[in-house]
């Protein structure tokens, strides 16, 4: 600020001679600034039971968006908070102590979610419940149809649950980490070690299969889990399977770039998928060496995937917005080419994340003091640098410098990209149109983008997470010669009542063969709807799906096996219930006008799933109509 002189003009302010600190203070910069602080408040505002922006949510809920139709995101989803926790946790190591409630309210939902069983099955006995999705606004269950389960999500909310028990240790809370926390993370270390092998659903809620984001986290949690069960003087059953992890992550790189899902007779897709980018910088680690099969942003495949991802979006026919933007430049980037939700825009959690990638691809390097350039990321290297050849590059070297640079400027051109495209009051929606006007589309001020801004921004600022893989022992990342299946990991979960989870028992349940013929049209689904929490208590909302797997037009039967959730000693019952049609395009629910009932043998705490009655009915009354949108 030497050169800096100030005087007042017909009441104006002006600034001279600022050019020295022009770079420091530039449009970008002040952009980030105040967009940071504006998006920690957003992601402070969708959380209960303070939140402003979100009555009504239980306490230490993460809202994913205040919106409530076109699309209804309010409700709670595992994944986009454990995502955001772990953005709170790090903010709050890295000096905000404020935010220390709020990484409690977290600790305390999470150990009641845990034991609320759901359409995806119930914490005990076998874990099954830890895979649902998504929950209400309140805590309960949501029963409505959905791509579950979703694994994701115990492993991220280990991870976040993790670092700060790390915290905890490092400042003499040891016996709250261990008989608080621990229960939780335990639970979820147990769901990832037992079912890393079995297929679900990806964090877009739309394939079914195996996810690169999902096996990525999985390899995290289960190596972290190990360290800090260590430190507790704790077991964890399921870590032991890490190796197996480590070595299936490796089968999704195809020889160009990683393949984002997994799936048996392919889901029609060519495979390039933002959540690629999302998980390296989920699992970084700035001591990590580029090389290690842990696959950090700076490895040369996650450099090699980076250009192939960007590159398809530099398509101007796909991407209007991006058209004209040179190569080396960031551009605005979506979720996968073929993307058709809300018509597949970008969006702003993918782009800032890019952007957060190359950070960490700096920082590696940095810390490395080297940057070794083989065949795999040639291409993305000399589309910054046209001099770039395999070799070496130590500090010392002009083009170390060079390169470091140009790919931390890369990376400030993607935020750049968010900043065009955020609206005045900086307000974070989850889409912005590829298309003229360009403007912010789907859910408002969404959670997870918010969060996503935040920790670009420690990135950017040089605040990295703590290291987490072991460099020698057991749990060093080591690819096993053959990559072998889940091994039948008998895994033991128990309510974390100490963090304030009700003491829950197996639940009681009686399962029901659901069966009805009710032709329907593409587009319509069937649904029961009773008397019981898990018939959804007659409410519509909540009725339970009924699945169209079997359906013919010779037979055109809907069905489920339902675990009715009953009173423990009840005895047998009667259970009453209706089929309803929910019509497409947002019409009213057409429902049977008779009640039904089905007998009920007395429901078992074993666990069993072993169908007890069945129906085998005939839908009475009104057919649906497409609503034609
Ligand atoms: C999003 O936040 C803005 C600014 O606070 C507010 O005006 C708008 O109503 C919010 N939208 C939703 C859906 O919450
Ligand atoms: C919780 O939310 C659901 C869905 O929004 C609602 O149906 C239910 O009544 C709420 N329960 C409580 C206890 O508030
Ligand atoms: C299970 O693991 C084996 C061995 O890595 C792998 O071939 C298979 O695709 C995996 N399946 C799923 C669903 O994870
Ligand atoms: C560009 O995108 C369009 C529209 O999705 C697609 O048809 C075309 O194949 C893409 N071009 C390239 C080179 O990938
Ligand atoms: C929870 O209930 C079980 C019996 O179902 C009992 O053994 C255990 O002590 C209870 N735990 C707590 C913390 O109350
Ligand atoms: C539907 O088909 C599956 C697979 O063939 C079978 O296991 C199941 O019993 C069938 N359900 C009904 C209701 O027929
Ligand atoms: C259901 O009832 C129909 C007619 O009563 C009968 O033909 C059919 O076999 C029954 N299906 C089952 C699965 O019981």
């Amino acid at each position: 600020m030497h050169s800096l002189r100030t005087f007042v003009l017909s009441g104006l302010l002006v600034v001279q001679g600022a050019c020295a600190s022009a770079s420091k203070d530039s449009s970008l910069d002040k952009y980030i600034k105040t967009e940071r602080a504006i998006a920690l408040q957003g992601v402070l505002d969708n959380i209960g039971p303070k939140g402003k922006k979100v009555p009504g949510a239980a306490r230490g809920l993460v809202i994913a968006s205040p919106s409530t139709n076109d699309p209804d995101y309010f409700y709670t989803w595992t994944r986009d908070a454990a995502l955001t926790f772990r953005t709170i946790i790090d903010d709050f190591l890295f000096g905000n102590k404020a935010l220390e409630s709020y990484i409690e309210d977290y600790i305390y939902s999470q150990a009641v979610l845990q034991t609320v069983s759901n359409p995806s099955g119930a914490l005990l006995p076998h874990g099954t419940g830890l895979g649902e999705p998504k929950y209400t606004a309140n805590g309960t269950r949501y029963n409505g149809n959905w791509g579950r389960p979703q694994r994701d999500g115990p492993a991220l909310r280990a991870i976040a649950l993790i670092q700060y028990s790390k915290y905890l240790v490092a400042h003499g809370k040891h016996d709250r980490a261990k008989k608080v926390i621990w229960p939780i993370i335990s639970n979820d270390l147990a769901y990832v070690g037992q079912y890393w092998n079995s297929t679900g659903y990806d964090l877009w809620e739309e394939v079914s299969g195996s996810s690169f984001f999902t096996t990525h986290n999985q390899y995290r949690a289960l190596v972290e889990g190990a360290s800090i069960a260590a430190t507790l003087g704790v077991s964890c059953a399921g870590c032991g399977e890490a190796p197996q992890v480590l070595c299936f992550l490796q089968s999704y790189w195809n020889g160009k770039f990683y393949t984002g899902n997994l799936v048996e007779g392919g889901n029609g897709r060519g495979g390039v998928d933002a959540n690629t980018i999302l998980s390296p910088i989920a699992v970084f680690d700035p001591a990590a060496s580029c090389d290690s099969p842990t696959l950090q942003p700076c490895h040369s495949r996650s450099l090699a995937n980076f250009k192939v991802f960007v590159d398809t979006f530099r398509n101007s026919t796909l991407y209007p917005i991006n058209d004209g933007i040179r190569a080396g430049q960031g551009i605005a980037l979506g979720r996968y080419p073929e993307d058709i939700y809300y018509d597949g825009n970008p969006w702003y959690l993918i782009t800032v994340g890019a952007a957060e990638f190359l950070y960490d691809v700096v920082a590696s390097w940095t810390k490395s003091r080297v940057i070794t350039i083989d065949e795999t990321s040639l291409p993305f290297f000399k589309e910054l640098y046209p001099h770039a050849k395999k070799g070496r590059l130590s500090r010392g070297d002009r083009a170390y410098a060079e390169l470091r640079d140009r790919v931390r400027s890369y990376a400030d051109t993607f935020v750049a990209v968010a900043q065009k495209y955020t609206p005045a009051n900086g307000m974070l929606a989850e889409q912005f149109l590829k298309s003229s006007p360009f403007t912010p589309i789907s859910a408002a001020n969404l959670t997870w983008s918010f969060a996503a801004f935040v920790s670009m921004t420690h990135r950017r600022d040089g605040h990295f997470p703590e290291s987490w893989i072991p460099r020698s022992g057991p749990n060093q990342p080591v690819v096993p010669g053959k990559c072998k299946p889940g091994s039948a990991v008998q895994s033991v979960y128990a309510p974390a009542t100490a963090a304030g989870a009700p003491n829950i028992t197996i639940p009681c349940t009686s399962t029901v063969r659901f069966q009805v013929d009710a032709l329907t049209y593409y587009g319509e689904n069937v649904y029961v709807t009773g008397s019981g929490t898990t018939l959804g208590d007659w409410d519509l909302a909540n009725a339970y799906p009924l699945l169209s797997s079997n359906y013919t037009e010779q037979h055109p039967v809907w069905w489920a096996d339902i675990p009715l959730e009953m009173a423990e000693g009840s005895g047998a019952s009667t259970v009453s219930y209706k089929y309803a049609r929910q019509q497409d395009c947002g019409q009213d629910w057409i429902v049977e006008e008779a009640e039904r009932s089905v007998n009920v043998p007395a429901c078992r705490t074993d666990g069993s799933e072993e169908v007890v009655a069945e129906t085998n009915d005939t839908y009475v009354g009104k057919g649906g109509s497409t609503g034609g949108c």
